[in-house]
């Protein structure tokens, strides 16, 4: 596979660019929410939904470990929480861009929930260098932020060392699709999307840098073979829309 990692126009190394990546979230996040449900018509709410409802008998389960890495803003971690039953074990929601995270804990934290509502915990972290026993998750899910890690296989391993044997991992993240409506969409993605996200933004990197790294990220075959190769078994891919979105799924195997 020729592509290890997320690499923002400029970043040499892993660290520059997570530090590259880090920086733009945290500059973008009091316009992240808005633009993410202008540019995707709203369609992105139901991929959340439809990915927490794929974990819907972890999730049931009161006991159940479960981190929403790369949480972001939070939607999918509300996602998640919807399925959680009350008295639940709080659910974990990292991310490192600390301005994300703290839009993200007013809608899922503690205080911002009733009494008694499924809440989530929010940890600082890089997905690479989680801060979490080893074994010790149930599940692992993370919505559109796996593309921007430095390194997947790194980002595969350190998710594998903290799931249990038998723990369930789900990415939801874009691809792009082939077709006439992957030529359409293409258009869309690379073109008007940049262009809209600079007018919301006022930010130039940020949305020219979501078609290009989208562009970069393994096709569906290669993702699915380096979750094979990193310890996880009934590995998978659902398209979602098209196949504009879709969710990887794996079980971390035994060893
Ligand atoms: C496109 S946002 C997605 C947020 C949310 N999951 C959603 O679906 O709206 C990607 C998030 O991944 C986070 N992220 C990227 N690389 C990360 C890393 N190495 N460790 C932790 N968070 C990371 C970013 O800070 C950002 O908040």
């Amino acid at each position: 596979m020729g592509v290890t990692g997320a690499r923002p126009v400029g970043a040499e190394g892993e660290e520059e660019a997570a530090r590259a990546v880090q920086q733009m979230f945290d500059s973008i996040a009091p316009r992240y929410d808005l633009l993410n449900h202008v540019l995707s018509a709203n369609v992105d709410r139901l991929w959340w939904r439809r990915a927490a409802r794929r974990f819907k008998a972890v999730l049931a389960d009161p006991d159940a470990a479960v981190l929403d890495i790369c949480c972001g803003t939070g939607d999918m971690t509300m996602a998640l929480l919807k399925r959680r039953p009350r008295g639940a074990r709080p659910t974990l929601a990292a991310d490192f861009a600390r301005n994300m995270l703290s839009r993200g804990v007013k809608k899922f934290g503690e205080s911002a929930r009733k009494a008694g509502e499924p809440y989530a915990v929010p940890l600082e972290a890089d997905a690479l260098h989680l801060p979490l026993r080893s074994e010790s998750l149930d599940l692992i899910v993370s919505a559109f932020g796996f593309r921007n890690l430095a390194n997947y296989e790194a980002g595969l391993r350190e998710f594998h060392r903290v799931l249990k044997p038998g723990g369930q991992l789900g990415i939801l993240e874009f691809s792009e699709p082939g077709g006439l409506i992957g030529k359409a969409y293409a258009v869309y993605f690379r073109r008007v999307l940049p262009a809209i996200g600079r007018a919301i933004c006022g930010r130039n990197g940020a949305y020219s840098y979501l078609p290009i790294s989208v562009g970069n990220f393994p096709a569906p075959p290669e993702m699915v073979a380096l979750m094979q190769a990193t310890g996880y078994e009934q590995c998978e891919w659902q398209p979602y829309t098209f196949g504009i979105a879709g969710l990887y799924m794996g079980v971390r195997q035994n060893q």
